[in-house]
């Protein structure tokens, strides 16, 4: 059994498409456990309250340094029992001692195609309009594993996304998020048929 923490800063529209899958019985062998953010203010702690799954915000701030900052992480995710950190919008680094303890089991989505348009700086908005700026006709999402460079884990599940004439960012934001809320239930599904056959 999957028992998973989605890790985000935002409006948590991810999170709530892979609840939804879940209710549909389409992610069979996988649990939300646990709700993390930065921010007391995100989107995803209210999604997680309104169906009783813990929420937590955990904050860098709040501690001395990064090695308690990570202790703190650590301590949680193994609190509740997680196997596996579904990080979607979370705009902060994960902890090095978090990813070596989570190796090849902390998943990202990203709103292209990676490996272009990612990296440091790459996220939200910016990520359509660099895409935008080079003139590209196909953009996408990516859901990658997560390792200690940002953006470059191994990609497990990609979809391409056409970008159309006359497309702002907004636009084109709005016609790739709409394909991740399928490709990231999509991506939990596999990963949870695969942890189910070992
Ligand atoms: C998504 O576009 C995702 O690809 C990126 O951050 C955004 C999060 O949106 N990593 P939401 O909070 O899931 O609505």
């Amino acid at each position: 059994m999957l028992r998973i923490a989605v890790f985000g800063s935002g409006r948590g529209s991810n999170f709530r498409a892979i609840l939804e899958a879940m209710d549909r019985g389409e992610i069979p062998g996988a649990t939300v456990c646990l709700a993390v953010s930065n921010t007391a203010s995100a989107g995803i702690l209210d999604i997680a309250r309104a169906r009783g799954i813990p929420a937590v915000c955990l904050s860098r701030k709040a501690h001395r340094d990064d090695d308690g900052f990570a202790g703190a992480m650590l301590d949680l995710l193994h609190a509740h029992g997680v196997t596996h950190v579904v990080l979607a919008g979370y705009l902060k680094r994960v902890p090095p001692a978090v990813v070596a303890a989570f190796r090849n089991r902390i998943i990202n989505i990203h709103p292209a195609l990676l490996p272009g348009f990612g990296g440091p700086g790459m996220y939200g908005i910016h990520v359509h309009e660099a895409v935008l700026a080079a003139g590209e006709t196909v953009s996408g999402a990516t859901v990658h594993l997560v390792d200690e460079e940002y953006d470059r884990g191994p990609i497990l599940l990609q979809r391409r996304v056409p970008v159309l004439t006359g497309d702002t960012p907004e636009t084109l934001a709005e016609r790739v998020l709409a394909v991740e809320h399928q490709l990231y239930p999509e991506a939990l599904r596999k990963i949870a048929e695969e942890d189910r056959s070992h």
